[in-house]
C-alpha cells in the first residue's frame, strides 16, 4: 500500500470504542474518520466527542470510499457478520476479541478476508506487554527447561446489574459464552501464545451465581502439545475476585504473570531484565471491565497501521485471533459431552 496515512472508522460506540478512538488519536499515521452505531444518540455522541463523522449506517460507513479500516467495537455475536461485510467492501479490520464465536464463523471470516485480501487484527492487548514478551522468550529459548505445568486463574467479579445492563452479555447469541469466552479469553490467549498449541480439553462449566444462559465458572483441565499439563480456572462470580494469574513452570524454572506484572522469576542463569523489575501492574479488571489503561490498543493499532502501510500481515492476525477462540469452544464442547475434547 503506497500511502503515508490509514483512514480509520468505528462501528458500535459503547464502552470500548473509546479505547480505539483514543489510540487512533495518538498514532502518528492514522486518522480518525467517523463512527456508527445502531443508536442515534451514541453515534452522534461520539462523533461530537471526538469530531468526526457519524454515519446513518454500517453500509454507509463501509462504502465510504476514504475509509481503509473498520474497528469493530460491537457486542460479540455481531464481529464476524460485521467483519465480513467490512471485509465484502475491501476494508481492514480491527476486530475486538473474540473474533468470531463459533466454527463456523471463523471459516467464513478467514474466506473472507483471504477473497478480498484485506487484513485482519484481532485485539489481545496484553500480548505487546512486556511482561509477556519476556516471558514467552524464556520459554521459547528453552530457559525454563522442559515445560510441565501451566497454570490460569482468573477469578473475577461481575455482578447481575452488569449482565442486566448490557442486555446481549452473557447470552449465546450475543456474547458467544460467559467467564471464558468475555473475561477469560485474554488470559486464554496469553496462556497459549506462551505455551504454544493445546492439544485437548476435558472441562466443567457451571451457572452458579448469575441468572444468565452462560457459564459463570469454568475448569478446564489441557494437554498441550509440547506435552506440558495445563489448568485453567474462571470465573466471573466471586467477590472480590482477584488478579489473573498465569504461572509457568518448567523443570529449571519458573515465572508468574499477575495481570501484566511479573511477580516471581526464578529462572536460572537468566536474570528477570531491569527494566521489569517492580514495573507493571498487578491490578486489573478482576472486579472492573474499564480498569486498564489505552497502552495495548495503542500498540496494537500502530502495529495495525504499519502493516498495512508496509504490507506485511498483523501481529495478532485473524489465524492468531481464532486460537483461543478455539479452545474455549472446545472447552463448552467437553463440559457438554463429559469428554475429552481433541484439538
Ligand atoms: N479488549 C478488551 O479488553 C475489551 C474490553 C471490553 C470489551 N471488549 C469487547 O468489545 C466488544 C464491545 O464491548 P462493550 O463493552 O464496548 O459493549 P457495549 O455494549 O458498551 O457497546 C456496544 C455498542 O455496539 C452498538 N451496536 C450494537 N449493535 C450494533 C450494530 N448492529 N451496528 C452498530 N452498532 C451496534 C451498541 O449500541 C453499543 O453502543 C465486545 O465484543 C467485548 O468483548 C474488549
Amino acid at each position: 500500500m503506497n500511502k503515508k496515512t490509514v483512514k480509520y472508522g468505528i462501528i458500535g460506540c459503547g464502552v470500548i470504542s473509546d479505547w480505539h478512538a483514543r489510540a487512533i488519536s495518538e498514532i502518528e499515521n492514522a486518522e480518525f474518520l467517523g463512527v456508527t452505531d445502531v443508536v442515534e444518540a451514541a453515534r452522534k455522541s461520539f462523533a461530537e466527542k471526538y469530531g468526526v463523522k457519524a454515519y446513518d449506517t454500517v453500509d454507509a460507513l463501509v462504502a465510504d470510499p476514504e475509509l481503509d479500516t473498520v474497528c469493530i467495537c460491537t457486542p460479540s455475536g455481531l464481529h464476524a457478520p460485521l467483519a465480513i461485510r467490512a471485509a465484502n467492501a475491501g476494508k481492514h479490520i480491527v476486530v475486538e476479541k473474540p473474533m468470531a464465536i463459533t466454527e463456523t464463523e471463523i471459516k467464513d471470516v478467514l474466506d473472507a478476508c483471504e477473497k478480498r485480501n484485506v487484513k485482519m487484527s484481532v485485539v489481545s492487548q496484553l500480548r505487546f506487554t512486556r511482561a509477556v514478551s519476556e516471558t514467552k522468550k524464556a520459554v521459547d529459548d528453552g530457559a525454563l527447561g522442559k515445560i510441565v505445568i501451566a497454570d490460569l486463574s482468573m477469578k473475577y467479579f461481575r455482578s447481575q446489574e452488569y449482565y442486566d445492563k448490557g442486555g446481549w452479555r452473557g447470552t449465546w447469541k450475543m456474547d458467544g459464552g460467559g467467564a471464558l469466552m468475555n473475561q477469560g479469553i485474554h488470559g486464554i490467549d496469553i496462556m497459549q501464545y506462551i505455551m504454544g498449541p493445546v492439544k485437548s480439553v476435558s472441562a466443567f462449566t457451571r451457572t452458579l451465581a448469575r441468572k444468565i444462559e452462560v457459564e459463570d465458572t469454568a475448569v478446564a483441565i489441557l494437554e498441550f502439545e509440547n506435552g506440558a499439563l495445563g489448568k485453567i480456572v474462571g470465573t466471573t462470580s466471586v467477590y472480590p475476585g482477584s488478579a489473573r494469574r498465569l504461572e509457568i513452570c518448567g523443570d529449571r524454572g519458573m515465572i508468574t504473570l499477575e495481570e501484566n506484572k511479573i511477580t516471581c522469576w526464578e529462572v536460572e542463569g537468566r536474570d528477570l531484565p531491569e527494566d521489569l523489575k517492580d514495573k507493571g501492574s498487578s491490578s486489573g479488571t478482576h472486579n472492573d471491565p474499564t480498569s486498564f489503561d489505552i497502552s495495548g490498543h495503542v500498540m496494537q493499532l500502530t502495529d495495525m497501521t504499519d502493516a498495512i502501510i508496509s504490507g506485511r500481515m498483523p501481529a495478532i492476525n485473524q489465524f492468531d485471533g481464532k486460537k483461543p477462540v478455539e479452545i474455549i469452544l472446545a472447552i463448552y464442547e467437553s463440559a457438554e459431552t463429559g469428554k475429552t475434547v481433541m484439538l
